[in-house]
């Protein structure tokens, strides 16, 4: 692959500026609402996480080129959308049935415990990872897959989030790594140079970038990232039970959202479901928490099937109310009961990005942040979410 072909396929890719909507309904630029003020209490380090004044400085700079980019982006439109995956395909009625009978006693903490329910009632979001929410569907770029469990007693937000995109890795591995991939982007020779010294990066996108995606249901998620249980470090996966020579392929004229079309019209028609595993880490060195770009090695430890994620047939994913629900939703891997936080450098930037962006696009939408309590999108509390 030349640097000309990785620049094509990357810079449509991660360019971190979103393209700029036109909208005759302008909101005034000057009312902007600055995320960078939203303090964040990061956890005690454990479980040899690393996390120095150097990370915070990081994550401070991380935030304020996110909300930068954000504003600009936005540039006085109705809506600021998510600055990463705001294209979503839908969001869907799910249910999670939990059978953490494959890990030892001291994992099954949380909501893979043994008092804890056995089912819980969720909603899925399906996306594309991409700013540019204007991109077609059929274009590569990384997929994500947000599951929200409802209800869960002693969770921050009364939610049990799991992100997920399909790559086992993520592109960066740390949080100066983030600062200077960011700074990278603002120039293609920069951006060039980052990915050419950057070996697992560049990897990494591009294996997830070239993956052909028929549809969101017959894909294969990870977290990427690491997550406390109890007292060991693991990672998460949801496989699509669909076989790999039964996934849809991309059509042949495809068109601009096809994937939304796709999961809509699979749900009409029948119920689908993915495997929930977990990988539990039994190497510090070789299946670290600091260094998201390392894949853990699979014969070192398999994953484990953990739980069973059912997805009904349902109509109702492709209505303006349910998807603009989905618009307001807000994903969190800090949704979390602390015996199965984030881990890692990586997730503590998160931590303080996704908190400051989430509230500062959900004050600009004049919406209020409210985390779903039962499958029924646009009735009750959260309504007012679907208008
Ligand atoms: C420092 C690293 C990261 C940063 C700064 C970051 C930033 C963001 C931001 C700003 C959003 C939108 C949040 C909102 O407005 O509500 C987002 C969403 C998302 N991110 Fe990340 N992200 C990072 C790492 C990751 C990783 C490792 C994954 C791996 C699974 C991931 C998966 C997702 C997904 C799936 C969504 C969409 C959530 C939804 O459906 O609402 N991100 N990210």
């Amino acid at each position: 692959m030349t640097f000309i072909n990785n620049k094509f396929f990357l810079a449509t890719f991660l360019m971190v500026t979103a393209l700029a909507c036109t909208n005759d309904t302008k909101k005034n630029p000057d009312n902007r609402i600055p995320a960078s003020t939203v303090t964040v209490v990061q956890p005690k380090t454990e479980l040899n996480e690393s996390w120095t004044q150097d990370d915070v400085n990081n994550s401070n700079g991380i935030l304020s080129i996110i909300e930068e980019t954000l504003d600009k982006s936005t540039n006085g439109d109705p809506v600021m959308k998510r600055d990463a995956h705001p294209k979503h395909h839908g969001c869907v009625q799910a249910s999670v049935e939990m059978d953490a009978s494959a890990l030892s006693n001291d994992q099954q903490v949380g909501v893979f415990s043994k008092t804890a329910p056995k089912k819980y009632e969720a909603w899925i979001r399906f996306s594309n990872g991409n700013p540019n929410f204007k991109k077609a569907d059929a274009d590569g770029d990384v997929r994500g897959m947000a599951i929200k469990l409802m209800n869960v007693t002693g969770s921050t937000s009364g939610s049990q989030d799991f992100l997920l995109m399909n790559s086992k890795s993520f592109f960066i591995k740390d949080s100066k790594e983030y600062v200077d991939f960011m700074k990278a982007t603002e120039g293609n020779l920069s951006l060039l140079w980052f990915l050419a010294t950057h070996g697992r990066t560049r990897n990494v996108i591009l294996a997830a970038q070239g993956m052909k995606v028929g549809n969101p249901l017959h894909v294969d998620y990870f977290s990427a990232t690491p997550y406390k249980l109890g007292n060991k470090v693991v990672k998460y996966s949801a496989r699509s039970c669909t076989p790999s020579d039964k996934r849809d392929s991309i059509p042949k004229n495809p068109s601009h959202n096809f994937l939304h079309e796709r999961l809509a019209n699979t749900l009409k028609e029948s119920e689908a479901c993915f495997d929930f595993y977990a990988q539990v880490s039994v190497d510090a060195r070789k299946m670290p928490v600091e260094d998201p770009t390392v894949e853990w090695d699979e014969s070192l430890s398999p994953y484990k099937k953990i739980g069973r994620i059912t997805i009904p047939k349902q109509t109702g994913v492709d209505t303006a109310e349910q998807m603009k629900f989905c618009e307001n939703l807000s994903f969190d891997p800090w949704h979390t009961l602390p015996e199965q936080r984030p881990l890692g450098a990586i997730n503590r930037v998160r931590l303080q990005v996704y908190t400051a962006i989430s509230k500062k696009r959900h004050d600009y939408n004049s919406v209020p942040q409210i985390e779903p309590k039962s499958l029924s999108a646009c009735t009750g509390d959260t309504e007012v979410l679907c208008k």
